[in-house]
């Protein structure tokens, strides 16, 4: 005889025990307790709205439910394998607590679109709170901007010497990308908050129910438009997987940065001691490990995005148990972004510059020769010939080791007769940066400009 499980009445034999524990998911989906309540609650509701309950057999219901809250709070509540999932848990406690008018919570309704309603319940929250933890990244950078706005350094395309930027329009750069990330999430939201509930378990159900009346009681934008595909569809988790992944590849690149220009051989910056470590044989050594670490959690949420596409491809309609699968990728997303983000911050506020270091590298490497054939190009030379005429200066400078800026002005005006001695203005750093001077460029005025702007972007820091 088959016992102890909801729907165990068609069956004969009880359940193999290694499937048992193959099929149990409450481990993991117990973490969706709360919007499982907050769900089964506005059903109740909403089923006494429509006079399938009666006012009395929702108050019990509702009662119970938030005692069953009280109790996993409080970590009283004993969770059973046996009985699968984080929804069976409940409703089964459900019955215990309040007897038989429990057995009527799961009316017009199913797992199918339970489960999916839950999910969708989490993910909006947590992608609210992903969002804060963004946004208080994005705080700190503009403040970082705000005080290297005339911190110069290197720019590099290739990895070598480019051209000379501001570190504030540098730290403006990863702001923008924050600022995606964030846009991507909201976006994503408005897919999320859409109401399964009343699909049932495929194909809706009978009972005269007002799914606008539930959706409103949970904050949900709308009830799903199609029963089938309110049960069977993940999109909203592999979107919010893929913006997770994109955001955790942002973080990772600003940690490769980072574990760039803390190398010796960079010098550019040092780290907090709190947010390094050191190594077991070397004394010397204090390593980014923090920021090897993100860039490496970047590579699981990767993970997640082709487990979920892998997971859903070739699923018929309407809901299947893959699906059940699609909880750990999703949780892992939320962890490990909130996770990273929380330390990122505490690792770039940790960041001492040397200045020093930074503004000798930015001299290296003829970083001004694209000023040099602009000012050319001023005095009437055509760009292709100007560079030319620079590309030919360049080698002079490489071949006697010395920077544009320490060349005279006789043996520059060999090489082109139009360069007068207001060409120094140009070759150096300071005016190289000062020079790029409009929306979006690197000069200090354009940064504070870019700032006050961004700064207008963001929401306000949570708690001031
Ligand atoms: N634990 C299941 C899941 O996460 C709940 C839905 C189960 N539905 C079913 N028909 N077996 O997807």
């Amino acid at each position: 005889m088959a016992k102890d499980k909801p729907w165990s009445g068609r069956f004969t034999e009880s359940t193999d025990s290694t499937v048992e524990s193959f099929s149990a998911s409450v481990d993991l989906d117990r973490r969706l307790y709360a919007y499982d309540i907050a769900g089964s609650i506005a059903h109740a509701k909403m089923l006494a709205h429509v006079n399938v309950l009666t006012l009395k057999e929702c108050g019990a219901i509702v009662k119970g439910l938030e005692a069953i809250r009280s109790e996993i709070e409080a970590g009283q509540f004993a969770w059973s394998a046996e009985l699968e999932d984080v929804h069976m848990n409940i409703e089964a406690r459900l019955i215990d607590r309040i007897g038989e008018v429990g057995k009527k919570l799961h009316t017009g309704r199913s797992r199918n679109d339970q489960v999916a309603t839950d999910l969708r319940l989490y993910l909006r929250d947590a992608i609210d709170a992903v969002r804060a933890a963004i946004a208080g990244v994005q705080h700190l950078l503009l403040e970082m901007a705000e005080r290297e706005a005339e911190t110069l350094v290197p720019g590099f395309t290739h990895m070598q010497v480019a051209q000379p930027i501001t570190f504030g329009h540098h730290m403006l750069a990863w702001f923008e990308m924050l600022a995606r990330d964030a846009d991507r999430l909201q976006d994503c939201r408005g897919r999320v908050n859409i109401m399964p509930l009343g699909a049932a378990a495929l194909a809706g159900t009978s009972y005269p129910i007002d799914r606008e009346y539930t959706a409103k009681l949970l904050d949900f934008d709308a009830p799903a438009e199609n029963s089938l595909d309110a049960v069977a569809d993940r999109d909203f988790a592999i979107e919010f997987v893929g913006a997770a992944a994109i955001l955790m590849m942002h973080l990772s690149r600003f940690c490769e940065e980072i574990v760039l220009w803390t190398s010796p051989a960079f010098g550019f910056v040092e780290l907090g001691d709190a947010f390094c470590t050191g190594s077991s044989i070397m004394p010397q050594k204090k390593n980014p490990d923090v920021a090897e670490l993100i860039r490496g959690k970047s590579a699981r949420v990767n993970g997640h995005v082709t487990a979920l596409l892998t997971l859903m491809k070739a699923q018929p309609l309407a809901y299947n148990r893959d699906n059940q699968e699609d909880k750990q990728p999703v949780f892992d997303s939320v962890d490990t972004m909130l996770a990273s983000l929380s330390v990122f911050a505490g690792l770039i506020g940790s960041m001492q510059l040397n200045r020093e270091i930074m503004l000798d590298a930015a001299r290296q490497g003829f970083p001004t020769a694209t000023d040099l054939a602009d000012y050319l190009v001023r005095k009437g030379v055509a760009f292709r010939d100007a560079h030319e005429t620079v590309g030919r200066i360049v080698r002079r400078g490489l071949d006697t080791g010395r920077d544009l800026s320490q060349m005279k002005l006789d043996e520059l005006r060999a090489f082109s007769s139009v360069i007068g001695d207001d060409v120094y203005e140009v070759l150096t750093v300071e005016g190289s940066v000062k020079a790029r001077d409009h929306v979006g460029g690197t000069a200090p005025a354009q940064v504070r400009k870019a700032i006050a702007r961004a700064r207008k972007r963001l929401p306000p820091v949570p708690g001031t």
